[in-house]
């Protein structure tokens, strides 16, 4: 089966064609734009994938050499995320599928992330996903490849999103993450004690927004110099990490009292590229003898081979649905399918 996907929920514009479980081509373009603004602006997001998406999908069928009359689906992200630019990439989906007369199969976005690992990974169930992105901060059980129950999840901030605001106190452009975990290297971790918020609540739900809060009124107090930025990284990374690892062996704990026994862990969504993050994570889940699996490089971040995936992999519960609108806000228990 031949997928066309399109990815177009926030500021990627990703395009992809896969064939069963082989990606055929992928291009992902991450708008430069957003950065001077500290954060994503909604309406340049949109304007922006309405630039790129055909420029692209030309270059994917007539540069590559893909003959689009031989895709046999087409799929896009229809939520959640922001409506201006789910509508262009959904909009513009939907009327290649129109052209070509073949299905058109609207994508849950949490759903690419969640089942992401699957594309690389034999998923020894059950399993935890822990999504980290800068809209979600969730964590969910699988029981197996399609029964996915929703744990927990942030109550304010998602970790990205704390990462992102974090940077943009301290003078980092967008996105933050990849700044900060740069900026530590080399930064004192011990320097500052932040807050943990909901640290001792024994669930899987987390709290961001407090974080920050400390940290605007550390950037009052102090001045903002190199030194100060790197040692507030360091310590900001540090304290995020230590929150997520505890918050998971309480999760855990409750768990194991409920007779679940996690086999592997699925590390998913833009942060999982942390290796700060990854490390101290692969230390706690390998001594528990829990296996731990993150994506494809290219799968972390916003993409359209995550998308292409899901739908081949929900294809056979799959209906042809080119009436489906796009969904800013759209839960896991949202199925589309
Ligand atoms: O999954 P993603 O590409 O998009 C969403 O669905 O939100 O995640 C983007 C988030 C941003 O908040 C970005 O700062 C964060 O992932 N991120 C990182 C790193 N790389 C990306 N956070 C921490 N460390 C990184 N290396
Ligand atoms: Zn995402």
């Amino acid at each position: 089966m031949l997928v066309f996907a399109v990815e177009t929920s926030c500021d990627e514009t990703s395009i992809c064609v896969m064939e069963n479980r082989a990606i055929i081509e992928h291009i992902t373009f991450s708008q430069e734009i957003h950065k001077i603004h500290g954060g994503v602006v909604p309406e340049l997001a949109s304007r922006s994938h309405l630039e790129k998406i055909q420029i692209m999908t030309n270059e994917l069928f007539f540069k590559k050499n893909i003959n689009p009359n031989e895709i046999d689906v087409f799929a896009a992200t229809c939520g959640p995320g922001l409506i201006g630019s789910l509508l262009v990439g959904s909009t513009f989906t939907k009327s290649l599928a129109i052209s070509f007369q073949k299905p058109f199969i609207p994508i849950n976005h949490l759903e690419g992330h969640i089942l992401s690992t699957s594309f690389n990974n034999d998923i020894k169930y059950p399993s935890l996903v822990l999504l980290l992105t800068g809209g979600h901060t969730q964590v969910y059980l699988m029981k197996n490849e399609s029964k996915i129950e929703l744990l927990g999840e942030s109550i304010d901030d998602a970790i990205g999103e704390a990462f992102d605001k974090t940077a943009k106190l301290i003078g980092l452009p967008y996105p933050g993450g990849p700044e900060i975990e740069r900026e530590a290297l080399g930064g004192d971790e011990d320097r500052f004690i932040l807050p943990k918020p909901l640290v001792k609540e024994k669930n899987f739900n987390f709290s961001f927004s407090g974080i920050k809060t400390h940290i605007n009124l550390l950037t009052k107090k102090n001045k903002i110099d190199k030194r100060f930025v790197k040692d507030l990284s360091a310590s900001f990374q540090k304290n995020i990490t230590e929150l997520l690892i505890q918050k998971l062996e309480k999760g855990l704990k409750r768990l194991n009292l409920d007779k679940q026994d996690v086999k592997s862990l699925s590390v998913v969504g833009g942060v999982s590229n942390n290796k700060y993050i990854k490390n101290k994570l692969e230390n706690f889940f390998i001594s528990k003898k829990i296996e731990i699996y993150y994506p494809l490089k290219e799968m972390m971040i916003d993409n359209a081979a995550m998308i292409a995936w899901a739908c081949y992999k929900n294809y056979h519960k799959s209906k042809d649905n080119i009436y489906f609108k796009p969904q800013p806000r759209m839960g896991v228990k949202n199925k589309l399918i």
